[in-house]
């Protein structure tokens, strides 16, 4: 039931600092501060040369924010395919691939073929779900568990962040195994991953700020999503979040290819969200944001690092609203930015007057191509 809230979808996001820490403790070991030996025990990285990951929609999102973590801490190659173009053309796989489908329904029929596929070609597969029993967990030859609980909600929130946690876990697992980090970085990375239960607690108390500006941008036709590295698929999952339960056209960019062909989109009426976290990229995406604001671009800036912001001149600066988030480790900012990412689509929705819990078109599980 829903409780308090209005929408399943509210309920599902405030649900988070739960249903995150349920899942990273199915994959970590807090007394160890390493990644749970069971996990270790069931896959050994050092086998596995490349993973392919095959998903749908958020999944899919998911997949591409786990690319970042996976090549970066444990020098694992990943590459990720939306299921239904992998399954029909003839992908060319090396050896020793891991084909990995990520899916909350685990009955996805785009991600189940491309699934049988990776297992027809002779791959070892795993399947990443949150339905424990469901055709993927059965047919892959190893099941990862998330721990996100029934979604009600047609789009998806919490098992988003649930799939983060699990992969993020894994990268780590992944990067000892392979001996990338020593054990004091491994405890390290474990620490920041079992604080960000707390930060996803924090960020949920932006609920207020984010509410705020959302009038103005229910009103907009167009909403361009920015970031820069694993900043970037969360700004795709944000525009698709918008677009699934308030209707409002959105499209993500890497906030480097603006300059490339979309800065030509912006103007007054073309609301601009830049998920600026403080990192090594945070000046980059920052200049980004001035582009914007030279052109008269309204500009939402969610960054924990309001003082770095470059002051801007006359109009410009009145068009800047900045929501400040959670400080925290650039590793677990994915998991932590996708809460006001999620809640500007709701209270965006929720001004529009759509159903956000069953937005028109949408099914909860997409078992027919
Ligand atoms: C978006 C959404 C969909 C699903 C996609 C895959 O909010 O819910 O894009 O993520 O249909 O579904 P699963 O994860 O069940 O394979």
């Amino acid at each position: 039931e829903k409780g308090a809230y209005r929408h399943f979808m509210e309920k599902e996001v405030h649900e988070q600092p739960e249903s995150v820490q349920r899942t990273l403790s199915a994959y970590l070991d807090p007394v160890a501060k390493s990644a749970r030996a069971d996990i270790k025990a069931a896959i050994d990285f050092n086998s596995v040369a490349r993973i392919q990951i095959i998903a749908c929609g958020t999944a899919y999102y998911a997949g591409c924010i786990a690319k970042y973590a996976f090549e970066k801490v444990a020098g694992l190659p990943v590459d990720v395919e939306v299921a239904s173009e992998f399954r029909y053309r003839t992908p060319a796989m090396t050896p020793g691939t891991l084909g990995l489908a990520v899916s909350q329904s685990g009955e996805t029929a785009d991600t189940l073929a491309a699934l049988r596929w990776c297992k027809g070609e002779g791959l070892k597969t795993a399947a990443l779900v949150n339905v424990h029993t469901s055709t993927m967990a059965r047919e892959a030859d190893l099941m990862w568990p998330t721990h996100a609980g029934p979604e009600i909600g047609v789009a998806s929130t919490k098992a988003f962040t649930a799939q983060l946690a699990a992969l993020l876990s894994l990268a780590v697992a992944a990067a000892a195994q392979r001996g990338r980090i020593d054990a004091t970085e491994e405890a390290r990375l474990v620490q920041c991953l079992l604080e960000t239960s707390g930060l996803i607690a924090e960020a949920l108390l932006m609920d207020p700020d984010v509410q705020r500006i959302t009038y103005e941008l229910s009103k907009a036709r167009d909403v361009i999503y920015l970031g820069r590295g694993a900043m970037y698929p969360l700004a795709l999952e944000g525009a698709l979040k918008l677009k699934e339960i308030s209707y409002i056209h959105a499209e993500g960019y890497a906030a480097g290819e603006l300059k490339h062909g979309p800065i030509a989109l912006i103007d007054e009426n073309t609301p601009v969200v830049v998920i600026a976290p403080d990192d090594e990229l945070f000046e980059k995406t920052a200049s980004n944001v001035q582009e914007v604001a030279a052109r008269g671009g309204r500009v939402v800036m969610i960054t924990d690092a309001p003082q770095k912001v470059p002051s801007l001149s006359g109009d410009a600066a009145k068009t800047l609203k900045i929501v400040k988030g959670p400080t925290c480790d650039p590793f677990v900012a994915p998991l932590v930015y996708a809460v006001p990412i999620q809640l500007l689509a709701y209270h965006t929705a929720v001004h529009k007057g759509t159903d956000v819990d069953q937005p028109r078109n949408l099914a909860k599980s997409v078992t027919v191509e």
